[in-house]
């Protein structure tokens, strides 16, 4: 699957052309596709990047791309992020890194979101993946109590035996959506618990989908 999700992140960054502000992913998929902006802007390629991550800042830095923060943007022309999921109608599930907050707000704020994954991320029903939500720590005990009489078998995420802190420093929580059949209304739902902050449920933003399938890339695009 290293492969394939190489293959998909070379692809990816023919999309990004000169002067472009690019919203960069996370995760390894994303990490691919860094490394390979990366050699281009050392062969005189002139873009800034936004980073969606505290580890993915510290690699576009390594790799040499000019970094700006979100407020300096404003908007970016190109988004390029890996997803742990997706179904036929370019749905995604992410974070199962931890970064579907700030990756969720970099897509929401960018003109062309291009979606990079290997092929065994392909479902017809997106949920066999346990779905992320980032929450307040404040107020985990409550939400996962009502989590857990909605039936969505939450488990709180942890790291060496402590709750895993995102970058913003809040929690994540995984959950089961497979039995869920409307995923506009669950997501509503779960964000209309107070101290959910986001889900990594990603239903409309997916402009380009690269998926690296064995020596080459299938690409789908939005029907418009
Ligand atoms: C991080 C994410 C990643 O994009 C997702 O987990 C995919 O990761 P990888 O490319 O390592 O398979 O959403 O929050």
């Amino acid at each position: 699957m290293e492969n394939e999700k190489i293959l998909a992140a070379q692809e990816s960054v023919n999309y990004v052309k000169e002067t472009m502000i690019v919203g960069l992913g996370s995760g390894s998929t994303a990490e691919h596709m860094i490394r390979a902006l990366g050699k281009k802007v050392a062969e005189g390629l002139k873009i800034k990047g936004v980073p969606s991550s505290e580890k993915t800042a510290r690699l576009a830095q390594e790799v040499a791309i000019p970094l700006i923060t979100l407020e300096e943007a404003g908007t970016m022309d190109i988004n390029i992020d890996g997803a742990d999921e997706f179904d036929p109608e370019l749905r995604l599930i992410k974070g199962g890194g931890g970064a579907l907050l700030r990756e969720k707000i970099l897509a929401h704020n960018s003109k062309l979101n291009v979606i990079i994954t290997d092929s065994s991320k392909a479902v017809d029903k997106l949920g066999a993946f346990k779905l992320p939500l980032e929450i307040i720590p404040f107020a985990s005990n409550s939400i996962m109590a009502q989590l857990q009489k909605m039936g969505l078998q939450p488990v709180l995420r942890e790291v060496g035996g402590a709750p895993y802190r995102t970058d913003e420093n809040n929690n994540i929580v995984d959950i089961d959506i497979l039995g869920q059949e409307e995923l506009d209304t669950i997501n509503q739902k779960l964000l209309g618990i107070p101290g959910i902050v986001e889900t990594g449920l990603f239903l409309n933003y997916t402009d380009i989908l690269i998926i690296g399938k064995g020596d080459g890339v299938e690409i789908v695009k939005r029907k418009s």
